[in-house]
């Protein structure tokens, strides 16, 4: 049985502290697609923990932690993160021999191209996730399992750095000197080299466990059915999970989309719900909205049910958790968009959202719901905000957080 974790809306949506609240009915987690632009913030026992490559499950002591095959891979990213538990916590990670693996140059060549866009940068983390998906798809890319005959690597490389001088030139971007490379190579090799295995194999041979897959970013971060090109570069919907860890789509058990009960979105591109006034700010501060990844301040905005309507669908959700409700505590009346006007009505999400304006109505705030642990003791107005978005996004909300 495997179960799966996806964000609705941008990004940022909570997932790691669900993961974490559910981790302990799973033998294994497992992320999928993205790299370390993901952040995932769990608090345990007062430790809080940033984690971007990890899957969620390292905080569990009984779960194995699967880095599937569409991760990719920042090795000196994933050491560090190891480094920081004060535990050893190798013997319960594996990774994915077919995971592409992001080098120093993939970041330079993000960081550059966002610079040359200027203002039509999309606004990416700069972890290099966009160049080295885009040397997947070219099949020039490196995976995880290469470290093993780092001589041939090498030579891979070196052709690599080659065909792409010009490129890197007008990018201003120097070529790694092959000695220093090989350093770093021969270092992720003994780090890293016992975890890397066939993962797809693991994964169908312990399927008598319970297994949960972990969603980085979050559907309208899509690369296909996103706001592109305002987008990350995987599949982050609920099939690109299962492309990902090479299960397939007849295992999937149950979907749990999980939304904020507001929005943010962090980095450039259409968002029709953004509040830029006051609304928006008081959004922002209450809700510790800045980004665990890069630090930038998220914009915010109300909970819009057109978006996340076609998430559910488009994740096929069985359930969802609703986030981060206190964080509209205090508020006279909270908005909720139900449609887009563009030349009239549409209540679908569109492939592109140019000039899409959103339709509000408004409902009762409440003042306090933070720190309630059961529904019966929640607002009433909170209580009717959350059954209404249950009636509009089609969906079960099983998790009010
Ligand atoms: P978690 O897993 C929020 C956004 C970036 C940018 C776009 C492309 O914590 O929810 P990329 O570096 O992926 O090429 O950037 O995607 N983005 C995220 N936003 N949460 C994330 O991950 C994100 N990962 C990428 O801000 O707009
Ligand atoms: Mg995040």
């Amino acid at each position: 049985m495997v179960d799966l974790i996806v964000g609705l809306q941008w990004g940022d949506e909570g997932k790691g502290k669900i993961v974490d609240l559910v981790a302990k009915n799973y033998d294994i987690i497992i992320r999928s697609q993205g790299g370390h632009n993901a952040g995932h913030t769990v608090v345990v026992d007062g430790k809080k923990y940033a984690l971007h490559l990890l899957p969620s499950g390292v905080l569990n002591p009984n779960a194995m932690n699967v880095i599937g095959n569409g991760v990719v891979v920042y090795p000196k990213q994933l050491i560090k993160e190891i480094n920081n538990f004060d535990k050893n916590i190798k013997n319960k990670l594996l990774i994915s021999d077919k995971a592409h693996m992001i080098l120093d140059h993939h970041i330079a060549i993000d960081q550059a191209r966002e610079k040359l866009r200027g203002k039509n940068a999309i606004g990416t983390t700069g972890r290099g996730i966009g160049p080295a998906y885009a040397d997947k798809i070219a099949r020039v890319g490196i995976r995880m399992g290469e470290l093993k005959n780092i001589d041939k690597l090498i030579e891979k490389l070196a052709h690599y750095y080659e065909m792409n001088k010009g490129y890197f030139e007008y990018l201003g971007i120097d070529i790694p000197s092959i000695e220093k490379l090989r350093e770093e190579l021969e270092e992720y090799k003994k780090a890293l080299g016992d975890m890397i295995v066939d993962t797809t194999k693991y994964l169908w041979d312990n399927f008598d466990k319970n297994m949960l897959l972990e969603g980085a970013q979050a559907t309208l971060l899509d690369i296909d059915h996103g706001t592109y090109p305002y987008v990350t570069s995987s599949n982050t919907i609920a099939s690109g999970a299962l492309t990902g860890s090479g299960l397939s789509p007849k295992k999937l058990n149950k979907v749990i989309g999980i939304a904020k009960a507001y929005t943010t979105r962090v980095g450039n591109g259409p968002f029709p719900t953004e509040d830029i006034g006051s609304d928006g700010d008081k959004i922002r501060k209450q809700g510790a909205e800045f980004g665990t990844t890069t630090g930038r301040p998220r914009r915010c905005g109300w909970f819009d049910v057109v978006a996340a309507r076609y998430a559910v669908e488009l994740n096929g959700c069985d359930e969802v958790a609703i986030m981060k409700l206190d964080v509209l505590d205090g508020f006279d009346k909270v908005k909720v968009c139900i449609a887009y006007e563009r030349e009239g009505k549409i209540d679908y999400f569109p492939s592109d959202l140019d000039k899409v304006k959103p339709v509000y109505i408004e409902l009762e705030g409440w003042d306090k719901s933070a720190n309630v642990t059961k529904w019966e003791d929640l607002p009433n107005n909170a209580k009717k905000y959350i059954e209404f978005l249950e009636d509009k996004i089609g969906s079960h909300i099983k998790y009010v957080s």
